[in-house]
């Protein structure tokens, strides 16, 4: 088992990352259980897989598995559900001492994440992410977030969880798409600050996407340890240290609002046309070699994800999509931040894009 250490002073906590770890779930969250009943949030989905084995695993133990179930998708990280679901943690009587459990992808991590943070003050919670973007990105570094209706995770707090416990097993019962998406992630740690990583994605990316449980954990592993330096170096995305995660993001995220946050587009599947996107505009800028950057195109294609923006069928102009940056969260003072390429495995903040120059580089992109 990989035992990755979060080394936040007085907030550490480890992620482990082993097959099985949710059929033995009792095991491992037993010290962070003070009562019989244990408080575990989760989605339809995930239930329908992973209520079964989860409730055994703590029946055995002795333990009283208490559910509430939230529905499936982004529309759960929404004031109504926060609500709910703090109603809910109230009823069942949960207290600051208590560690509620976190069963799900990000939309059941973020919430629970954010309800842990503000009831009582903040109580504690267990991170069980069961996609493989939560395994790799949302379930470590402590944030936590609910939508509105002016954005995505406009209002959440920093709240770290206790232990994280990222089962490869889980991934069998997620729908291929979104492994794939996750993927994007994954990739990301390597086009960022790890070359060798990335070499290894080019060599080993579609094991992963296809579920080999092998792979899986070792790209699990090897994304939570680069997440988890950054976050301790960086926990509160101050220093431009943690800012470097959003490689991708800002062209995603555009991509993203231009299709409505719809399933049309996962968040994975526009990060990782988004990397493409920073990858190339690097490149017009001087800063990464065309080779380069066709590597980072080739692997991002090698996994079936798109890396045109014409695949989209956007009808769309380089500035409405360039607009869309207008109101993306990371806006700072008038000026937005970049994650822009100096080589593969070589990420740097640029606070000096021109969106106009964005722009003309986005309908260079269309007309292709
Ligand atoms: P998700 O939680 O919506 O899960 C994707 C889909 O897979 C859902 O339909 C879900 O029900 C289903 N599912 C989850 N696990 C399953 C399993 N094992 N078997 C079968 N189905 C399963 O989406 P996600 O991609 O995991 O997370 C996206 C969310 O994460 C977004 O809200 C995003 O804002 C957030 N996020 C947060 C952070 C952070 O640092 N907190 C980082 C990245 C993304
Ligand atoms: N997903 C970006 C971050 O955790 O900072």
């Amino acid at each position: 088992m990989a035992v990755i250490p979060v080394a936040l002073a007085g907030r550490e906590y480890d992620v482990r990352v082993e097959p099985g770890l949710l059929r033995n779930v009792a095991q491992h969250c037993a010290p962070f259980l003070r009562k019989t009943a244990v408080p575990i949030i989760t989605d339809e989905n995930v239930a329908r897989y992973w209520r079964a084995p989860v409730s055994a695993s703590l029946a055995a133990a002795g333990f009283e598995p208490k559910w509430h179930i939230l529905p499936a998708g982004e529309r759960a990280k929404s004031w109504e559900e926060l609500s709910k679901t703090i109603e809910w943690l109230l009823t069942e009587g949960v207290e600051r001492g208590d560690h509620i459990l976190a069963l799900g992808g990000g939309v059941v991590g973020d919430l629970t994440g954010f309800a842990a943070s503000i009831l009582k003050r903040g109580c504690g919670f267990v991170q069980l992410p069961t996609t493989l973007l939560a395994q790799v990105d949302s379930s470590v570094g402590g944030k936590t977030a609910i939508n509105t209706p002016a954005g995505k995770n406009l209002v959440g707090a920093f709240h770290q969880p206790a232990l994280v416990l990222a089962d490869p097993d889980a991934l069998d019962t997620l729908p291929v798409r979104e492994r794939r998406a996750g993927y994007a992630e994954v990739i990301k740690y390597g086009i960022l600050g790890d070359a060798d990583f990335f070499v290894w994605c080019e060599a080993n990316g579609s094991k992963v996407v296809s579920g080999d449980k092998s792979a899986i954990e070792h790209a699990v592993a090897r994304s939570v340890t680069a997440k988890a330096r950054i976050v301790a170096e960086d926990e509160r995305e101050t220093t431009g240290v943690r800012a470097l995660l959003n490689l991708g993001h800002t062209f995603g995220h555009a991509l993203e609002a231009q299709t409505g946050f719809s399933s049309r587009l996962l968040h994975g599947e526009g990060v990782a046309l988004g990397m493409v996107l920073a990858t190339r505009y690097s490149t017009r800028r001087g800063l990464i070699s065309a080779a380069d950057a066709d590597r980072v195109t080739n692997a991002i294609a090698a996994a079936d994800l798109a890396t045109e923006i014409s695949d989209l069928a956007l009808n769309c102009t380089g500035t409405q999509l360039a607009d869309h940056m207008l109101h993306d969260k990371k806006m700072d003072a008038g000026t937005l931040p970049f994650i822009l390429l100096r080589g593969v495995g070589a990420a740097f903040l640029d606070r000096n894009v021109a969106l106009s120059d964005v722009a003309v580089f986005l309908d260079e992109q269309l007309a292709k």
